[in-house]
């Protein structure tokens, strides 16, 4: 039988079965403890997090709201010592404060709102014998919030779509929010995706020049998405009052944690759009031969996924000439959005059964849309569109070259091991519906509540590409579902795909969000390779009413992001579902947690 002998190394643990605990379950055998939580301190001076008298002075200085990305990143010449990075996604004010009147913050909630954004780089010590890991509050750590300078480079840098009247150059942004997944390059920097920025926005409505409001449009800003209200404390939030403002986000952003004072950039030769993440892949092998290409999807229902591909070489080190030259990776290079066909012969009928082939599969290729040279000099190839007007309205670029609407991509990650794409494409209940795209081969099923995960094997460095559904995500008990061929009676039902992760061996790892199957979400392993391809086996339960993000895989660690904890229907701050991590009464925090075997064996195996 192909479900026969043990389970691949790295995925040898006793699954977790489907639950609604309010708690973090993990296999027998395994241990875990929080590593931080929103409002523990981060830099020397913030005060203990007290949640019934929160201020934004005390936010700034503290662990943010909703973690999402995590990844870990060694403190130079120290060891043991880690930079763990963090995005700290959104806001959601009803569970942040007891009292929230809905639609009406007061000024302190909205500083503290947009205080308690942005990413967190803090230092992590290992514990003797343990996985766990301990904060050390010191001068290495930063927090980035709404209103810490970036760096604006590539074509919007300087251009009409991005000048502000406290930004007359359209070179500094204040501010990164909505910093949903990432992912971290191979010289020590972390990229973070700005994603749903549009939220952030009040007045989008008042831009009557047609061009303007056409483009806000597009990028799904509306009077009513306005959720968290700044813009009546901070006008720039306001588009009737700085109309360009919301140009400047929706970027990659690069932050060094090596300096705590290196300005962090927004790079704009990668698009602008609700960048889930980025996540690197370097072809060649040489200083002068590597070529680093970096993907990244575009959430929201019927967007797409994107890749650049750099022409600046990496340079080896941390020197400070190191570190400065290679900032500007991602700045040069071409940017390419994808195109899908399907190779069978059956129509597809929206069903998500799998074809008579056995499983969804095709080709692809990717359509230039702009180069950046090193020189800082662009080239458009969309007919009309300006470099600058392709790097800031990227979404309208990409749709005149037939670019292939997905069902939400999450986060796009190559596997080390293999050079193989793996992209999480969470759901997408619009599919098919009210004359929006029906089902193709690469987004199978109408009303797609489940997810699928897409494997690409990509020419990295060129055009072309084939693709294969890894998951049809879902029930494995009905038609509609596919485990990579694998026996569906021997597998953990997985549903909403979102971040996604490799583990030392080659195996994928996904966690999920929304699961759409009567669960808590959780943290799953999938083979990829041989007989037991499409085995998945769920490592994780989050809390209820939570999600799970981050993920770490490391060979003695798992590190997870547990975001909003109890934000279930119909509760609150003043009704909290969830009363995890601390107990008793206590509200429900984001937090990081850390799980390691007993004894400190290697997870797995
Ligand atoms: Fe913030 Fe695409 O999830
Ligand atoms: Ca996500
Ligand atoms: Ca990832
Ligand atoms: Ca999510």
């Amino acid at each position: 039988s192909t479900t026969s002998g043990d389970a691949l190394p790295g995925m040898r643990f006793d699954a977790v079965a489907p639950n609604t605990e309010d708690a973090v379950v993990i296999p027998d055998g395994y241990r875990q403890e929080v590593v931080i939580r929103w409002g523990d301190p981060v830099l020397p001076g913030a005060p203990e997090f007290d949640f019934a008298n929160q201020t934004p002075e005390a936010q700034a200085g503290q662990f943010g709201f909703n973690n999402d990305f995590a990844g870990l990143i060694p403190v130079d010449g120290v060891a043991d010592h880690h930079y763990l990075v963090a995005n700290l996604e959104y806001p959601t004010e009803p569970f942040m404060f007891a009292g929230y009147i809905d639609g009406e913050p007061t000024e302190q909630q909205a500083r503290i709102a947009m205080a308690s954004v942005g990413i967190a780089i803090v230092e992590v010590t290992s514990k003797a014998g343990t996985g766990a890991l301990t904060p050390v509050v010191g001068p290495r750590n930063r927090r980035l919030t709404a209103s810490s300078p970036f760096r604006l480079t590539g074509p919007a840098a300087g251009s009409e779509f991005v000048k502000t009247a406290a930004d007359p150059a359209g070179t500094t942004v204040l501010g990164t929010f909505a910093n949903c997944s990432g992912g971290l390059t191979p010289w020590g920097t972390m990229l973070s995706g700005e994603e749903n920025f549009n939220n952030y926005f009040a007045n989008p409505s008042t831009i009557t020049d047609p061009k303007a409001a056409e483009r806000l449009e597009r990028y799904s800003f509306d009077d009513d998405g306005d959720e968290h209200h700044w813009g009546r404390f901070d006008r720039r939030f306001d588009l009737a009052v700085e109309p360009n403002e919301g140009n400047r986000f929706g970027y990659i952003v690069e932050v060094d944690p090596h300096d705590p004072n290196a300005v962090p950039v927004k790079h704009s030769s990668m698009g602008r759009f609700k960048h889930e993440s980025a996540n690197i892949y370097v072809v060649g092998s040489g200083p002068d031969k590597d070529t680093v290409v970096a993907y990244s999807g575009d959430d929201e229902r019927f967007e797409y996924i994107y890749k650049f591909v750099s022409s600046r070489k990496m340079k080896s080190g941390l020197s400070k000439t190191a570190r400065e030259h290679n900032m500007g990776i991602l700045d040069e290079g071409t940017l390419y959005v994808a195109t899908f066909t399907g190779d069978s012969p059956d129509p597809v009928d929206g069903s998500g059964t799998p074809p008579a082939s056995g499983k969804f599969a095709g080709k692809g290729s990717w359509k230039p849309l702009l180069t950046v040279n090193a020189d800082g000099s662009a080239r458009s190839y969309i007919p009309g569109m300006t470099p600058a007007e392709v790097a800031v309205f990227t979404r309208q670029a990409a749709d005149t070259v037939g670019a292939t609407k997905m069902d939400r991509p999450e986060d796009i990650e190559p596997n080390p091991k293999t050079g193989k794409v793996y992209c999480a494409l969470t759901n997408n209940d619009d599919r098919g519906t009210d004359g929006k795209a029906a089902a193709d081969a690469v987004n199978p099923r109408n009303e797609n509540k489940n997810g699928q995960v897409l494997e690409m094997t990509d020419d990295h460095t060129g055009t072309e590409f084939t693709w294969e559904l890894l998951l049809v995500c879902g029930d494995p008990g009905a038609a509609d579902t596919y485990y990579g061929g694998f026996d569906k009676t021997k597998v953990s039902a997985i549903s909403c795909p979102d971040n996604v992760a490799f583990d030392p061996h080659g195996n994928l790892w996904i966690s999920t969000d929304g699961n759409a199957l009567d669960s808590n979400d959780g943290l799953f392993a999938v083979a990829l390779d041989g007989e037991r391809r499409g085995e998945t086996k769920q490592f994780l339960t989050v809390p209820k009413g939570g999600e799970t993000c981050g993920p770490i895989i490391d060979t003695d660690r798992v590190l997870i992001a547990v975001q909003h904890p109890g934000e279930l229907d119909d509760h609150s701050a003043d009704n909290p579902a969830s009363h995890w991590p601390d107990g008793g009464d206590s509200q429900p925090r984001p937090a990081v947690v850390a799980v390691w075997r007993d004894g400190g064996a290697e997870i797995g195996v």
